[in-house]
């Protein structure tokens, strides 16, 4: 049975046809049934906790290479990315999905050999335009006030115009936080994930043809999980990792 957003719900989640809880791996976490809708087709689930789809992402290496990603969840999990927070609105995130099987070999290739890239239902490369702050800026703002948009237009500017360095250092953290929320996405749909930077970024960057003032930051692969991923590895002690106040 498909999983993906019932069209013209009112609803804000998801509606699932009836047989998804018997088919849809998402079943061994926490679904809140919330309603019984419209008619004896449909039954409304909230998909996943945002606390177990956190506690139970792992960086999963082996995938089904024959799964295909209904298209809906495809749209579902890039649209939930493209929801991530960035600097001044900018938007400067850019994910390059790539489907064709020969530019997924050729990337493999690059990567180390590694199995995700060929064989995740979908595969990411998160890359970044270090000069969206650039391009048109009133657009990430249209909506707001004119007042907010005579104060943040040029702000922006303010705050990248000469800077490569900061471009450079936005690039990273969007890409990063819009990593983690690509990850949780698939968590939530059912799917398994795994965060990646070992490929040769610069052959990487000849294959998919990277405009000059764009960056990669990382690949997101996702698919079906065909085996566990090794028990967590080590995780250090809150008294290393958290600092109260100042160093
Ligand atoms: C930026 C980044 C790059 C990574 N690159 C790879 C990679 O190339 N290949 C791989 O198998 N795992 C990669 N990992 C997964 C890490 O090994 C994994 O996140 C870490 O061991 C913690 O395990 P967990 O994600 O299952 O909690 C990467 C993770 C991050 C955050």
């Amino acid at each position: 049975m498909p999983c993906g957003p019932a069209k013209g719900s009112p609803w804000p989640s998801y509606n699932f046809h009836q047989g998804y809880l018997e088919n849809c791996p998402v079943i061994t976490y926490t679904l809140w049934v919330l309603a019984y809708t419209t008619n004896n087709q449909t039954l409304q689930v909230s998909i996943m906790n945002v606390i177990t789809a956190i506690e139970t992402r792992r960086s999963v290496k082996h995938y089904d290479p024959n799964h295909r990603m209904p298209e809906e969840e495809v749209e579902k999990i890039i649209s939930l990315a493209m929801l991530s927070p960035t600097a001044f609105n900018i938007q400067n995130w850019r994910f390059v999905v790539v489907r064709n099987p020969d530019q997924r070999r050729k990337i493999r290739a690059v990567a180390w050999d590694q199995a995700q890239v060929t064989d995740a239902s979908l595969f990411v490369i998160l890359c970044a335009d270090m000069g969206s702050w650039q391009k048109e800026p009133e657009r990430y703002w249209h909506n707001a006030p004119q007042e907010v948009q005579d104060f943040i237009v040029p702000a922006i500017d303010g705050y990248y115009r000469e800077k490569p360095l900061v471009q450079r250092d936005e690039a990273m953290r969007s890409c990063g936080i819009a990593a983690q929320t690509l990850m949780l996405a698939a968590k939530g749909l059912g799917y398994e994930s795994c965060p990646m930077d070992g490929f040769d970024f610069a052959e990487v960057a000849k294959l998919i043809n990277l405009p000059d003032d764009h960056v990669i930051a990382m690949f997101v692969a996702i698919g079906r999980g065909t085996k566990e991923a090794w028990p967590r590895g080590g995780q250090i002690g809150k008294d290393e990792a958290v600092i109260i106040d100042g160093f």
